[in-house]
């Protein structure tokens, strides 16, 4: 069989320190369970290519992709050097966007051995999913300032939601509820402020939901869902969101959780139209940037994501079997309280992925 071509693309800051790391352990798994995969480096799509160019990505940047199985994705962003709305949408957010990757998949758990800032939880206490909508909603560029410059200035900012991709999204969150052991759907919302899109978005919810009988559904305005994240977390098991609602619970989870330097996501093009794209949730963190301290393990998990997309789930459970173990036994990024480097952290769990403990 063809191999599988893979897109790695740093980017900025640690994006350049944690791919590394995600490589050498897609690699290990990929040596340990016989998968033949190819990758593409790509230094596009960074400020650093900004600087030499002046634009993110090259004119046929979606000829070189759109052959991919799937792109591997560090973060972008270096705001000293271009601001972040050119940067980010000049790269990540046209690769969601013109690759429809409508699912943004984000879990979220708390490991053994990770302190919780929650007091007295423990491992498994928190283990759900976050369902972004990833194309549409808060997120455009509809809009504009008008008397621009004048104490008069006005702006606007729309937001668009369609049946379309609504339905596309809620649907794909019933049926992952479905499939769980809970099958309990929360659905992020704020009918009672944002009055005309939000009591739409839980029309479509109902509308949706009425295929999915076993799945109870639990409708929570973002602001009491979000004191519920820190107070409740245990009431979670898969959480279905906005654009921007997505964005927030996806960083506010995983630091219930202990830091956001594990968690990964999945962007998504079920129907594997388009290439997929698989990405820690943080940036490119320029605050610990040089320093080889940046936690790798979303990194990571987003490769072991990837293998369980591109259909290798023995290759995704040894990858985080190999995370829990490094996680409980150490050792740990200054994240995590610890004082190992990035590359040790992806030494520690390619070694574990290779020769997995008894
Ligand atoms: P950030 O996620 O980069 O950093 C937030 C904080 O978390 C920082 O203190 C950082 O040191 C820490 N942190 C992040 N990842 C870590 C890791 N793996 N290990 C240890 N600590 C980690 O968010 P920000 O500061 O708001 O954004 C910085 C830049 O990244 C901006 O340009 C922003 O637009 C961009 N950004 C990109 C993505 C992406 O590419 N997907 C996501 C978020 C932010
Ligand atoms: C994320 C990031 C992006 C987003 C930014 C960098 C545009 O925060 O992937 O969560 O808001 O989607
Ligand atoms: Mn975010």
């Amino acid at each position: 069989s063809q191999p599988l071509k893979v897109a790695a693309i740093p980017g900025d800051g640690i994006g350049k320190e944690v791919m590394p790391e995600g490589l050498r352990v897609v690699r290990a798994a990929a040596k340990r369970f016989n998968i033949d995969i190819q990758f593409e480096p790509i230094d596009w799509a960074s400020c650093d290519y900004y600087e030499k160019t002046g634009q993110m990505m090259p004119d046929d940047w979606k000829d070189q992709l759109s052959p991919m199985d799937a792109v591997f994705f560090g973060a972008v962003g270096w705001p000293a050097k271009v601001p972040d709305h050119i940067s980010l949408w000049g790269s990540l957010l046209k690769f969601r966007r013109e690759f429809d990757q409508y699912i943004n998949l984000r879990p979220v758990r708390l490991f053994d051995g990770v302190p919780c800032p929650l007091a007295g939880r423990k491992a498994g206490d928190i283990d759900y999913l976050v369902v972004r909508e990833n194309t549409e909603g808060e997120y455009t560029n509809l809009g504009g300032i008008m008397y621009a410059g004048t104490d008069r200035e006005i702006v606007i900012q729309e937001s668009v939601y369609s049946r379309f991709g609504a339905d596309r999204v809620l649907k794909y969150a019933f049926e992952l509820a479905n499939a769980r052991n809970r099958k309990h759907l929360t659905v992020a919302t704020k009918s009672n402020g944002i009055a005309i899109s939000m009591p739409w978005w839980d029309g479509r919810a109902d509308a949706v939901g009425r295929d999915y009988p076993a799945v109870t559904v639990d409708k929570q305005h973002i602001d009491i869902l979000s004191a519920r994240f820190v107070l409740q977390p245990g009431r979670f098991d898969v959480v279905v969101a906005s654009n921007l609602f997505g964005d927030i619970l996806s960083d506010l989870g995983p630091a219930t959780t202990g830091t956001i330097g594990l968690a990964p996501s999945a962007n998504l093009n079920p129907e594997r139209k388009f290439p997929s794209l698989f990405e820690p949730v943080h940036g490119s963190a320029p605050d610990i940037y040089g320093q080889g301290i940046a936690n790798p393990i979303a990194m990571i998990w987003s490769g072991a994501l990837m293998l369980d997309f591109l259909g290798h789930r023995d290759a995704h459970d040894a990858i985080l079997q190999a995370i829990e173990t490094v996680l409980k036994q150490g050792p740990h990024t200054p994240d995590l309280g610890g004082q190992a480097t990035t590359e040790a952290l992806g030494r520690a769990i390619e070694q574990l992925v290779l020769a997995p403990q008894a």
